[in-house]
């Protein structure tokens, strides 16, 4: 019997490093990396033409919004987006119009999410207010709770430490991570307060309100409570050098923490805050560039567990408002992850091994997303194609995410995404979405043996 699916003429990455061969699907999964001679029959050759096999991103940081927020993005332009950027699993956060934070509003995205999807998607829930809920949110399949520290969204009152204790143990039970926006409330109101005194307008003026200190306190904060809870702790988008330094002392003390950097924070600082003005306002804020520096030295050294895009769209019209301190925070980022970390592998600034690790492995292992995350026989065939010598210059009015417009705009990249398939099934092919909406799936948390 055939195999349904051979990519042929293609190369992987094995043990880090680029030999040819070719991938054979089955049924929706891997079923043998070979050299061509070695390959099965197929019933359907694919040639890549000497392109890369990767396996598709798993990112676990997007805010795919649909509902009341579907004129920013829904669930088909943002699974698009991801698609076109060689991700084939996102994460969706729970800040929605409705907040996900119960089962009830858990089940009615995932049903909306498997009607118009192209690729799979699973769910984080904010804190519910009674802890009593945990249980059958988790039943009902969210991989993990989204902590914001930056002001309460959802049931949880954020400045009860008690209460976090509670809730952090309560998960720790069900082995379910948690997710935090560590930024400390207090620090970020003060801040502002003294900001908005000065009668200053400029996007500089927003950074300031948002300071390093704010990250690396809430850092602190939670890792102390970590401390007292198994619970597994994942700091988003890390962005600043004290932020760093709290997160790996946390590390150091034995706690059971990760930690997630975005593409924006590792390549952009103050001066392109300057130069894009509101459309790179984003929370936590761009740093410095010794942030940056720093940033990128623990990535090298193997301290940062995964990247993150942070996809956070808006209109351009709430993105241009006058005020800073309307415009919404956020970039879109599911469509330029990949590009730009396939152009820091050419520049020879991060191997490829670890651009895999970073977002793919580790992410599925931290969220518990079985048999995904590597090309290895049995695993579900979830890949991204790639040609590694193409150049080409990033054009945000031809993104699928209704957010068209990026601080990368313009930018020429060397590394571009040709094929993405989603179990084994292509679902972009040379910037096209070929999938039809729905055709992808929801992945619930596994249940655990003893639950
Ligand atoms: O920049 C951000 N945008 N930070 C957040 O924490 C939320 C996000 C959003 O949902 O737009
Ligand atoms: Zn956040
Ligand atoms: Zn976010």
């Amino acid at each position: 019997m055939p195999v349904d699916t051979v990519l042929r003429n293609a190369r992987v990455v094995v043990r880090g490093r680029i030999v040819e061969a070719g991938l054979a699907i089955d049924e929706g999964r891997v079923f043998r990396i070979a050299k061509k001679t070695n390959l099965p029959q197929a019933s359907k050759k694919i040639d890549l033409k000497g392109n890369v096999i990767l396996p598709g991103l798993i990112d676990s940081h997007v805010h795919l919004r649909n509902k009341r927020l579907a004129y920013k993005e829904d669930f088909y332009s943002g699974t698009a987006a991801a698609a076109a950027g060689g991700v084939t699993l996102v994460i969706d956060m729970p800040n929605n119009k409705p907040v996900t934070m119960d089962s009830i509003s858990l089940r009615e995205r995932m049903k909306l999410a498997e009607k118009r999807a192209v690729v799979n998607v699973a769910f984080y829930s904010a804190f519910p207010q009674n802890l009593k809920e945990i249980s059958s949110i988790v039943k009902e399949g969210a991989v993990a709770f989204k902590l914001y520290m930056s002001k309460q969204i959802g049931g949880l009152d954020i400045s009860d430490y008690g209460l976090l204790l509670r809730a952090f143990n309560t998960v720790a039970e069900k082995e379910v991570p948690v997710a935090v926006h560590a930024e400390d409330r207090r620090i970020l109101e003060s801040e502002r307060r003294k900001m908005e005194k000065t009668g200053h307008k400029d996007v500089e003026t927003y950074a300031k309100a948002r300071p390093p200190e704010a990250e690396a306190q809430s850092i602190r904060q939670i890792a102390q409570l970590a401390k007292k809870s198994r619970v597994a702790i994942h700091f988003c988008h890390v962005s600043s050098k004290i932020g760093l330094n709290a997160f790996l002392a946390a590390k150091k003390d034995g706690l059971n923490v990760t930690c997630e950097v975005t593409p924006h924070h590792l390549l952009l600082h103050l001066k392109h805050l300057k130069t894009h003005k509101t459309l790179a306002i984003t929370n936590p804020p761009l740093r410095k560039n010794k942030d940056v520096v720093s940033l990128w030295s623990a990535l090298n050294q193997g301290f940062i567990d995964t990247i993150a895009s942070d996809h956070a769209p808006h209109t351009i019209e709430e993105k241009e408002v006058e005020s800073i301190w309307e415009v919404k925070p956020g970039i879109p980022g599911l469509e330029t992850t990949l590009p730009l970390l396939l152009n820091e592998v050419s520049k020879g600034r991060l191997p490829i091994a670890d651009l895999i690790k970073l977002t793919s492995e580790k992410p599925a292992s931290i969220f518990n997303l079985k048999n995904r995350g590597s090309l290895v026989e049995g695993n579900w065939a979830d890949i991204a194609v790639v040609d590694l010598k193409r150049k080409y210059k990033i054009n945000s009015s031809n993104f699928h995410s209704k957010a068209k417009y990026s601080p990368f705009d313009r930018w020429i990249v060397k590394g571009k995404v040709t094929k993405t398939f989603v179990e084994g099934r292509i679902v972009m092919d040379d910037d096209e979405i070929v999938a039809k909406p729905g055709t992808s799936q929801t992945i619930r948390r596994m249940r655990m043996n003893h639950q």
